[in-house]
């Protein structure tokens, strides 16, 4: 049997007769979707330890730096995303260039970078909300607040499977309601950071960003290296190909729009931030709104929370979607169970929708994330280094409909964009290598044991 086996390209674009998703949005919609999964956490909680224990007010090279990784594969993500608007994102795209083990183990990998990412900032969101209530003075007991942890006194994290739940339940509803409320939750979560930014430039001391690289250049790429993760969850935006109107021109715009906005907004926030508070002060886990209580300013305080727990939703909603999309790719090319492809009367596919969030859930709501997250950055790096080689390959079919985005400077951005992954991959620390080499090893005894075997492929 040919374990290098690849799906035809053609054969995917002209494919007519299997599961087809409805194609509902438009350009504008994939914005929003994209700034939507990206500004979460990474805004909220992330700028403050970093800046404090690794890059000082340099922070915005590390923003900044992270941003130029990401844009490189983001172009080879749109490239790959107007070449073959077919839903599954990475996974796809390998499936056609480097054939199904290793489309496997992208898919494995995104599974990885999803759901982690998705459970993390499900628990980032619970801390957020739980401190919320208690300015309402509403005291959620402190037993069901945290993962199954007996010497904390935590033993479960409910408002994590709570909206975890929710979400999941609102998706099987379809892409079109969820796609409202993202819009609402997208406009409140950008209004919040222009109002930090707009109020906080009046609390800027310039003596604040002294020194300026106080851990040197080390300390900005280690930096660089974490804040990686205020940038996930563009390349979910190229899941979204299959339901996408005009996907050649949409997608560039939805993937790469998204990304320049939120960088815009990152390295603002981050000036404005050690610029109001010094950075030797920034270790706290709410650093965008200690910032506005350290001026007394209160009320912007509070809309902050508000706009944190808005901004954390939207990031779990469409990460959740992104792995919903990709269990249904790999149902239907039955690597996983077919059910997983199934589509309700809402042309939603809801097996994969709640098998897939209530693993995410139970994973919120019981383990210790905060050691885990670093392992999302491993997966996603590990998809990015593929794309950006793949593509290379893409390249050579000349049959593929032209008109569609193309990497500009070819070869060179696709190897820079490989080679700068990989780069981001050594920062990350030895414990999530070994843990994310045990993800990856269980990952290949399910195809060996199961994919193989009941691949389309073998039909
Ligand atoms: N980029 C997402 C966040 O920062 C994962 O929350």
């Amino acid at each position: 049997m040919n374990r290098l086996r690849k799906k035809d390209i053609h054969d995917m674009l002209n494919k007519k007769d299997s599961i087809q998703l409805r194609r509902t949005l438009g350009a504008f919609d994939l914005v929003m979707l994209g700034v939507g999964a990206i500004i979460g956490t990474g805004i909220f909680i992330l700028p403050g330890t970093v800046a404090a224990l690794h890059s000082g007010p340099a922070i915005i090279y590390s923003f900044i730096i992270a941003a130029i990784v990401c844009s490189l594969a983001a172009m080879c993500y749109s490239e790959f995303a107007s070449s073959i608007p077919i839903t599954g994102s990475a996974y796809t795209y390998s499936y056609s260039v480097f054939g199904e083990v290793v489309a496997w183990i992208v898919a494995w990998a995104l599974v990885l970078e999803y759901g982690l990412a998705a459970a993390s900032v499900a628990t980032g969101w619970s801390a957020y909300f739980v401190s919320l209530l208690e300015g309402f003075h509403i005291a959620i007991p402190h037993a069901v607040t945290g993962p199954f942890n007996p010497t904390e006194g935590t033993y479960i994290n409910l408002p994590a499977i709570v909206i975890v739940l929710l979400l999941a339940f609102l998706l099987s509803f379809g892409l079109q309601g969820s796609n409202r409320l993202n819009k609402i939750m997208v406009f409140i979560k950008i209004s919040v950071i222009l109002l930090f930014i707009i109020v906080g430039v009046f609390y800027v001391k310039p003596t604040n960003w002294e020194p300026f690289l106080p851990f040197g250049w080390d300390g900005v790429f280690t930096g660089a290296a974490l804040v990686f993760f205020a940038y996930l969850g563009f390349d979910a935006v190229s899941s979204a190909a299959e339901e996408v109107k005009n996907p050649q021109k949409a997608m560039p715009i939805g993937i790469i729009g998204s990304l320049l906005i939120c960088t815009t907004l990152y390295v603002a926030v981050s000036l404005v931030l050690t610029g109001m508070v010094s950075y030797t002060e920034l270790n706290v886990s709410d650093p965008v709104s200690f910032a506005m209580e350290m001026v007394n300013q209160n009320w912007v305080a509070g809309f902050i929370s508000l706009g944190a727990i808005a901004g954390m939703m939207t990031v779990i909603l469409v990460l959740l979607y992104g792995g919903t999309r990709l269990l249904f790719a790999l149902g239907r090319d039955q690597l996983l169970p077919k059910s997983m492809s199934r589509l309700n009367s809402n042309n939603s596919p809801v097996m994969s929708t709640w098998v897939f969030s209530i693993l995410i859930a139970l994973c919120a709501g019981l383990l210790p994330l905060a050691k885990l997250a670093e392992m999302t950055n491993m997966g996603t790096l590990l998809a990015f280094t593929i794309v950006s080689i793949g593509v290379i390959f893409l390249r050579k079919d000349k049959q593929l409909p032209s008109g569609g985005f193309k990497v500009p400077l070819f070869p060179f951005i696709p190897i820079l964009s490989f080679i700068s992954c990989i780069f981001l991959i050594t920062q990350l620390s030895v414990d999530t290598l070994i843990a994310s080499g045990i993800w990856f090893l269980v990952g290949l005894m399910i195809y060996l044991f199961y994919g193989r075997g009941h691949s389309l492929m073998n039909k």
